[in-house]
C-alpha cells in the first residue's frame, strides 16, 4: 500500500477519471470521499470501493459553491478523522453542455459555467482544505488542468483559460503553503478515452490515454513518494503538446505567405 491510512477527497469521482483516480487512491490504502454533483454515480462508486474491501463515502456537491465544499469537508473529517488529499479533478468544457463555439461566439453564461467549475471550484475546494491539513502537519492537493492551459484548444478559449488559471494557481498557492508541508501540483493530461479506444495518431506514443494512466500520476502526487516536488505542471499526453509530428505536417495545405500568388 502507498498512501495507508491516508484521507483523500476526489471531486466529481463519479466521472470517467474521477472513477479511476477515487478507486487507485483506496486500493492503496487511503478513505476516500467520492464527490460528485451526480449522487447515484457517486454512491455507486463508493459502494463499489467498499465493496473491495476500501473505505469510502459518497457526498454530492457543487464544488463551485464554499457553503456545500465546506459541508463536505467537516463531513470527510467526521468520518475519517482528517484530511491529507484533495484532488480536484472536477471539471470541463462547454461540450458538457454541448454548447461549444468559437469564442466570438461565446455566450456570457456558458463562459461564467466553465471558469466557475474549472477554476472557481479548484480555488473554492482548496481554501476550505488548508486549515485541516495545517492542523494536521501537512498534505497534497492535486490539481487538473489540461494541455489546453499552456497550448490552447479552439472552441474551448474559456476552458482553455480557466486551466492556465489552474496552472497558475497551483505555483502560486505552492509558494504560500509549501512551509506547512503541503504539496500542490497540476495533471495535464491530453485526450484521455477509456477502453476501448481507437489508437490516436496524434501524439507520439499512438495511443488515446487512459485514466488509469491519470490516476497512476495523482496517486504518485498524493502519495510521500512526490514529497520533494511542488508547483509543478505534469503533462500526460502521450507527447501531443510536444507539436505535430513530422508526417502530420504533410497532411497540411501550403503556407500562404503575404504576397504569394493566389
Ligand atoms: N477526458 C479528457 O480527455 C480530459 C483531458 C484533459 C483534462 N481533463 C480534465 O480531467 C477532469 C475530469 O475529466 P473527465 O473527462 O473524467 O470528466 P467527465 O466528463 O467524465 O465527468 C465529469 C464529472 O463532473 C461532475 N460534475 C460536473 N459539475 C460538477 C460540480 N459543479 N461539482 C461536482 N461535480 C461536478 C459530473 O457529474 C461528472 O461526473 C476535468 O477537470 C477535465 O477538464 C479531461
Amino acid at each position: 500500500m502507498r498512501i495507508p491510512g491516508k484521507v483523500a477527497i476526489v471531486t466529481a469521482g463519479a466521472g470517467r477519471i474521477g472513477q479511476a483516480i477515487s478507486r487507485r487512491l483506496a486500493a492503496e490504502g487511503a478513505a476516500v470521499t467520492v464527490n460528485d454533483l451526480n449522487a447515484e454515480r457517486a454512491e455507486a462508486v463508493a459502494e463499489e470501493i467498499r465493496q473491495a474491501g476500501g473505505r469510502a463515502l459518497a457526498w454530492p456537491a457543487d464544488v463551485s459553491k464554499s457553503d456545500e465544499v465546506r459541508h463536505m469537508v467537516a463531513g470527510t473529517i467526521e468520518a475519517f478523522g482528517g484530511l491529507d488529499i484533495l484532488v480536484n479533478n472536477a471539471g470541463g468544457s462547454a461540450g458538457l453542455l454541448k454548447k461549444l463555439t468559437l469564442f466570438e461566439h461565446s455566450d456570457e453564461e456558458v463562459c461564467d459555467w466553465v471558469v466557475n467549475l474549472n477554476l472557481k471550484g479548484t480555488m473554492v475546494c482548496s481554501r476550505a482544505v488548508l486549515a485541516p491539513m495545517i492542523e494536521r502537519g501537512g498534505g497534497k492537493i492535486v490539481n487538473m488542468g489540461s494541455i489546453a492551459g499552456t497550448v490552447g484548444i479552439i472552441e474551448r478559449v474559456d476552458y482553455s483559460a480557466a486551466k492556465g488559471g489552474i496552472i497558475a494557481f497551483t505555483a502560486a498557492l505552492a509558494m504560500e503553503v509549501g512551509h506547512h508541508n503541503i504539496n500542490v501540483n497540476c495533471i495535464s493530461p491530453g485526450a484521455i478515452v477509456p477502453p476501448p479506444a481507437e489508437n490516436e495518431d496524434d501524439n507520439y506514443l499512438g495511443r488515446y490515454g487512459r485514466p488509469d494512466d491519470v490516476a497512476n500520476l495523482a496517486l504518485f502526487l498524493a502519495s510521500d513518494e512526490s514529497d520533494y516536488i511542488t508547483g509543478q505542471n505534469i503533462i500526460i499526453d502521450g507527447g501531443r503538446a510536444l507539436g505535430p509530428k513530422t508526417q502530420a505536417l504533410h497532411k497540411l495545405p501550403p503556407l500562404k505567405r503575404k504576397g504569394d500568388a493566389q
